[in-house]
C-alpha cells in the first residue's frame, strides 16, 4: 500500500540547508550543530531506543498523562482534525486518536520514512481515518497546514525544548497565526527537576544517547563526504542551571583536522574542544503560561504525571483584540 505524502522538503533543499547549517555552526566559536540533523533513518531509530531506556522518563511520563486525560482533551476541544507537529512515528498519538476519533489526522515531520511507517501502522488500527502526512520543517512550513474548522495542534515529547527562548516565541506565534480563535494547542514540556535525574536521562548507562549524539557526525560523513573520526569524540551531557536546559556536546578526545569536501571546509579541533549538538530546555508552569500568553494562547489546562516530571498543556487560541 502506498500512502501519498505532501512533500515540501525535497532532498536538494535538505542538503543545502544541511550545508548552510554546517558552515554556520562549525565556523562559529564555540562550535554547534542543530539537533534536527540527528534524525536520519539510523538517528530516528536510535531515538526510538532512547524512549525505551530506563533513564529516559519523558516518553513514559507523557504517555501516562495522555492515557489519563485523552478523554478530557476530546471533550474540551471537540476537535475534528488532529494535527501533529514533529510527529515521528506517532506512537503516543494513538491514545489521542482513540479518544478524539477525528475526521482526519495530519502529521507533519521532516522524515518521510517516519511518516510512511506511522501512516502504514495507523491504517491497521484506524482503517477509516484519513491520514494526510506532510513532509515539512515545522519552523518553515506551518503555512501549508490545512484549515478545516475545529483543529487541535499537538506538539508532544518536549521537542519545543530544542528551541532557544527566542525560537520558541517565534514558533508559538507562528502556530497561533495559523489557528482561529478557539482552536487548541496541546503542548508537551519536560519539567525542571534534580540535575542528577536530568543528566542521567541524557547520558544513559548503555550508551544509546552517546550513539545518538555521535550520529550527527555520521550524517555529515555520509551527506557531505566529511571524514569525522566518530570515535574520536566523547558524548557530554550537562545541566545549565542558568538557562534551565540540558546541553549535549561532542568533545574532541585529541586534536583533529576534519575535511568536509561538500562545503569546501577544513575544521580544526583542539583537544577537548566541543561541538554543542542540542539544547533540551526544561520548564516550569509559570514560564509555560507566560510564553503561551505572549504568543496569543490561553493556558486552560495543565496536567502532569503523578511524579511531576512532565507536563501537558492544553491551550486555546485567544481571540485577538
Ligand atoms: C525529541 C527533542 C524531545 O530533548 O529529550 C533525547 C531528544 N536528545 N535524548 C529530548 C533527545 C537526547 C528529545 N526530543
Amino acid at each position: 500500500m502506498t500512502i501519498p505524502l505532501e512533500v515540501h522538503l525535497d532532498a536538494e533543499t535538505q542538503e543545502s540547508a544541511l550545508r548552510a547549517d554546517v558552515v554556520a555552526g562549525l565556523t562559529d566559536t564555540p562550535k554547534w550543530l542543530p539537533p534536527k540533523w540527528f534524525y536520519d533513518a539510523r538517528g530516528s531509530e536510535l531515538f526510538e531506543r532512547i524512549t525505551e531506556l530506563p533513564e529516559y522518563y519523558p516518553t513514559r511520563a507523557e504517555r501516562t498523562i495522555l492515557a489519563e486525560h485523552a478523554g478530557d482533551i476530546a471533550r474540551i476541544t471537540g476537535a475534528r482534525t488532529l494535527i501533529e507537529l514533529g510527529s515521528g512515528y506517532s506512537t503516543k498519538t494513538r491514545l489521542l486518536l482513540d479518544a478524539l476519533r477525528p475526521a482526519s489526522f495530519v502529521p507533519m515531520d521532516v522524515s518521510p520514512t517516519a511518516l510512511e511507517a506511522a501512516a502504514a501502522h495507523l491504517a491497521v488500527d484506524f482503517p477509516d481515518l484519513p491520514v494526510h502526512g506532510i513532509v515539512g520543517d515545522i519552523t518553515r512550513h506551518l503555512g501549508f497546514l490545512p484549515a478545516p474548522a475545529g483543529r487541535l495542534v499537538a506538539f508532544l515529547g518536549g521537542t519545543i525544548g530544542n528551541f532557544t527562548p527566542a525560537e520558541r516565541a517565534r514558533f508559538l506565534t507562528d502556530v497561533r497565526a495559523v489557528l482561529q480563535p478557539g482552536e487548541h494547542l496541546l503542548l508537551g514540556t519536560d519539567l525542571v527537576k534534580s540535575p542528577r535525574m536530568l543528566v542521567r536521562a541524557y547520558d544513559d548507562a548503555s550508551g544509546v544517547t552517546a550513539e545518538f549524539d555521535k550520529n550527527v557526525l555520521r550524517v555529515l560523513n555520509h551527506h557531505l563526504q566529511a571524514d569525522f573520526d566518530v570515535d574520536g569524540f566523547a558524548h557530554v551531557a550537562l545541566w545549565d542551571a542558568d538557562h534551565e536546559w540540558i546541553e549535549m556536546r561532542l568533545r574532541a578526545r585529541w586534536p583533529m583536522r576534519v575535511t568536509i569536501p561538500a562545503v569546501d571546509l577544513v575544521v580544526e579541533f583542539a583537544s577537548g574542544e566541543e561541538i554543542r549538538t542540542e539544547i533540551s530546555a526544561k520548564f516550569r508552569r509559570e514560564g509555560v503560561a507566560k510564553e503561551l500568553s505572549e504568543a496569543g494562547f490561553t493556558l486552560d489546562h495543565w496536567w502532569t504525571d503523578p511524579d511531576g516530571r512532565f507536563a501537558l498543556s492544553l491551550a486555546r487560541a485567544t481571540p485577538s483584540r
